[in-house]
């Protein structure tokens, strides 16, 4: 993706370090001065340099607290950060510090390093953070899991300052020393944007091995041998799937097996996804708690009749309406909070729970 340099987060040494090195040799390169091996040389590079036309920047990477290997361990950014600016600030026009410390550490390190031009941080407590000048320093972060690009503009002083004015502003300046100015945006990467064919193709090919990795052995069986899988409804469980509203209620049934609701499992399959446990909560009927219980559990052997945004969905657990119809009623009208389980900003942006409830409410009788 064309990444200049990544410090280690806490979070990147899930798999282990050997994992993320293997990746470095694919030109991603992680950095970080503060993740240290046991005899205290750095286990990544601490920084990069990189020149750009004429000029030269310094890229410094620290790690946040994390649970470690016992080989490993983090130093302290007071010892290490003071040298380590030493060493490169000769060398360096610009000198950026991407920073997985909490928001204290790092609005101490600009007061401490006027050298330190700009800090981005990663502090999972804050979201998109507008860059804040403190001291010379611009701190400025996107908040995690990259639900948003952040965008920094610069236009580099002479002064060692930073000023929020706009380029105008700065020409009509005729002192020869002047600030650093900068504007910024955060642009949020939803669903609304076009799908780049490359990423896709990749994001697909991990889709398709968690699928596998998740299809239960007897499902494979059973695709082999061509015979279908003879699936049973717990008989503890509150919901009981759509067919046994059907008898009762057979007008509000064919209405809704003419919504996409009731085939809504089928593009799962056709994506080769029906056993993607990110997909299915939103694609079939389940226990409302999944995370009570193993989630795998609960949707890996659904029924077929649970196999679809069915009437318990909307309605709520049948099993008790079933069974004693006069007197235990079921959620007449679904409240918009139900809907917005699933169709989420993320998935459907558009989303109108006024003008869509029209086209999915049973009809009366
Ligand atoms: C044995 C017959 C029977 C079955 C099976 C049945 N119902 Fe009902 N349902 C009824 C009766 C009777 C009423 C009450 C009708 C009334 O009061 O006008 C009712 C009412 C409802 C209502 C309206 C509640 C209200 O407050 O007006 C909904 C919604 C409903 N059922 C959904 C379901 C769902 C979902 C299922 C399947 C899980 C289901 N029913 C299964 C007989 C049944
Ligand atoms: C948070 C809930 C949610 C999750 C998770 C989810 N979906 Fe969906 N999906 C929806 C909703 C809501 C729609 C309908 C929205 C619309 O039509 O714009 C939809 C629509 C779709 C459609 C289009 C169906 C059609 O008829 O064209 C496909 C395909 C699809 N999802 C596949 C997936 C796959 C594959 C995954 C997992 C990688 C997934 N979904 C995860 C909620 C979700
Ligand atoms: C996506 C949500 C949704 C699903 C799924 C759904 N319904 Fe409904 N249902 C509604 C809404 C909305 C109404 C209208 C409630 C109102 O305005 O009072 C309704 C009304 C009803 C009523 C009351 C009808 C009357 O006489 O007024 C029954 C009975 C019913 N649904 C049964 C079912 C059954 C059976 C299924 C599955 C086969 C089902 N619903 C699936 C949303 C849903
Ligand atoms: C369990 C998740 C889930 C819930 C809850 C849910 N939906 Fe959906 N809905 C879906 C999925 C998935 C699709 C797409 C199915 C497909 O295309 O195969 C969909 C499709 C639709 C569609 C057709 C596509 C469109 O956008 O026009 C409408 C309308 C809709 N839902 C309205 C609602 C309303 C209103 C509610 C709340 C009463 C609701 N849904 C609750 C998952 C859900």
């Amino acid at each position: 993706m064309g990444y200049d340099a990544v410090a280690v987060g806490p979070l990147d040494l899930a798999a282990g370090t050997d994992f993320l090195k293997q990746q470095g040799n694919s030109r991603f390169p992680w950095i970080s001065a503060n993740l240290l091996n046991a005899d205290d040389s750095p286990v990544f590079l601490p920084f990069i340099i990189k020149k750009t036309g004429k000029s030269t920047t310094g890229i410094i990477g620290l790690t946040g607290a994390a649970p470690l290997p016992a080989n490993l361990h983090l130093g302290d950014w007071h010892i290490i950060l003071p040298a380590l600016l030493q060493r490169i600030s000769k060398k360096c026009d610009y000198i950026i510090l991407l920073s997985n410390l909490p928001k204290n550490d790092n609005f101490e390190i600009a007061q401490r390093y006027p050298d330190l031009h700009i800090i981005i941080s990663a502090d999972p407590q804050f979201s998109n953070l507008n860059p804040i000048i403190n001291n010379s320093t611009l701190i400025t972060q996107t908040v995690q899991q990259g639900k948003y690009l952040g965008r920094l503009d610069v236009v580099w002083g002479n002064n060692g300052k930073w000023e929020s004015v706009s380029d105008k502003q700065r020409e009509n300046n005729v002192d020869d020393k002047f600030p650093s100015t900068f504007s910024s945006s955060f642009i949020a990467l939803g669903n609304t944007l076009p799908e780049s064919v490359a990423i896709q193709k990749i994001v697909s090919g991990i889709q398709q091995r968690i699928n596998r990795l998740n299809t239960p052995s007897k499902q494979i069986n059973t695709i082999q041998d061509g015979t279908t899988a003879q699936k049973t409804t717990e008989p503890e469980t509150v919901f009981t799937g759509f067919e046994q509203c059907l008898p009762c209620h057979h007008l509000q049934g064919d209405f809704w097996k003419s919504t996409q609701h009731a085939g809504s499992y089928t593009p799962l399959v056709k994506a080769g996804q029906a056993n993607n446990l990110e997909c299915l909560p939103c694609h079939v009927t389940h226990e409302t708690n999944l995370s009570q219980k193993d989630p795998a559990d609960i949707l890996l052997s659904l029924p077929s009749s649970m196999q679809a945004v069915g009437c318990e969905v909307c309605h709520g657990a049948g099993r008790a309406h079933v069974n004693n119809p006069d007197n235990i009623k079921p959620i007449r009208k679904p409240a918009k909070h139900i809907c917005l389980n699933c169709h989420t900003r993320e998935r459907d942006p558009k989303f109108n729970y006024e003008e869509k409830i029209k086209l999915i409410q049973c009809p009366k009788g």
